[in-house]
């Protein structure tokens, strides 16, 4: 079929492009619209074509008016297109806008619930509390320790058998000192007597707690990452008099005045003299069960007078003061209280025990 130009009938055509591409319902009409109107075989286009049969003054003017047909139609379209296309982008808006009233039915199934401390960091608080109200203050010290603190200024060198018991697990710093995993909470006693030797604020009286390390397979009643807490006084004319005073009173303050705490001659490098303490089974109260061995007494530390070799590590004249210590597990202390059956289920992290704490 060969078109002939037409000046009416493009006018005609252009009218009722216009009229299509306003009723065009969406995007896609329009896009249909745009390829038949203005494609290759749309009629402007064979319009193009047609026009070298025309001599060369028909030619300009009818191009001319093709080119003004076709910048119409161009416009028209993308005109109807942008309106078209801000209209689904507000649908689609609309679509997405949160419901803010179905939300609150959401939170009101499933309510957010807060979480808690830890029944360790429970139990650290309450013992810090009962010994702040009986006066000492609470210090910190590092975990990871150099063998002096940990060991030799305690009065434990290298090849003393009480070493032996400590299970230690040594950092590998590639140095001649030798780097430890702290075992217990004890070179903290050093660290802040030499601090009060050296900005003269004896006495002391503190507690310090924190986290022990040793190298111990892990059971019911062991664990490779524990915690203690440890107290140190340092005073004029303390004697064990005091030491066992304080133990007692911690014991009825903190677990209950039926429980009572007893005193067993033991040894530790760094006391003279030394003792375990023990408290009535919190289990059976004292009847005797498989906890306590059928004995009526769990051991729950170790205690002592400072001995003199640890004065003179860090330059306490021992003429003038005297001091005692104490250590215990605080891990313990909650399995005691708690009546917990496996330690484990301190460091399990499961939830479904530890909200019951
Ligand atoms: N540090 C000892 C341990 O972990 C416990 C201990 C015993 C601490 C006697 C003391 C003490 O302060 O006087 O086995």
């Amino acid at each position: 079929m060969t078109t002939t130009f037409d000046s009416t009938a493009l006018s005609a055509h252009v009218a009722d492009a216009l009229g299509r591409i306003a009723a065009a319902a969406d995007e896609a009409d329009v896009r249909a619209l745009a390829s038949e109107l203005t494609g290759k075989r749309s009629l402007l286009t064979a319009l193009h074509r047609s026009l070298g049969s025309l001599d060369a003054d028909q030619r300009r003017e009818a191009g001319r008016l093709l080119n003004e047909a076709a910048a119409t139609i161009t416009a028209a379209i993308e005109e109807r297109s942008g309106v078209l296309g801000a209209s689904a982008m507000t649908a689609r808006l609309e679509a997405d806008r949160l419901r803010l009233d179905e939300v609150e039915d959401l939170v009101a199934l499933a309510p957010v619930v807060r979480g808690h401390r830890h029944l360790v960091t429970q139990t650290r608080d309450e013992l810090e509390d009962v010994f702040i109200a009986m006066g000492f203050r609470v210090e910190e010290g590092p975990e990871v320790e150099t063998d002096w603190y940990n060991f030799e200024a305690l009065n434990i060198p290298p090849a003393h058998p009480a070493r032996g018991m400590h299970d230690t697990i040594y950092v590998d710093v590639g140095d001649a000192e030798s780097v430890v995993l702290r075992t217990h909470t004890s070179p903290v006693q050093i660290r802040l007597m030499e601090a009060a030797v050296r900005d003269g604020s004896l006495p002391l009286h503190v507690v310090i707690p924190g986290r022990v390390y040793r190298q111990d397979t892990p059971d019911a009643s062991h664990l490779v990452e524990f915690h203690q807490i440890e107290g140190l006084v340092v005073d004029e004319d303390i004697t064990f008099a005091d030491l066992a005073g304080t133990i007692e009173s911690f014991t009825a303050a903190y677990f209950g005045s039926d429980i009572k705490a007893r005193l067993r001659p033991s040894y530790f490098p760094f006391t003279e003299p030394s003792a375990e303490f023990d408290i009535t089974c919190t289990l059976c109260r004292g009847a005797g069960c498989r906890t306590c061995a059928q004995t009526g007494w769990v051991e729950l530390g170790g205690c002592g007078v400072v001995d003199p070799a640890v004065f003179a590590a860090v330059g306490i004249d021992p003429t003038r003061w005297s001091g005692f210590a104490f250590g215990f597990g605080i891990d313990r202390c909650a399995f005691m209280r708690h009546q917990i059956a496996d330690l484990r289920a301190l460091i399990d992290n499961d939830v479904r025990f530890l909200r019951q704490f």
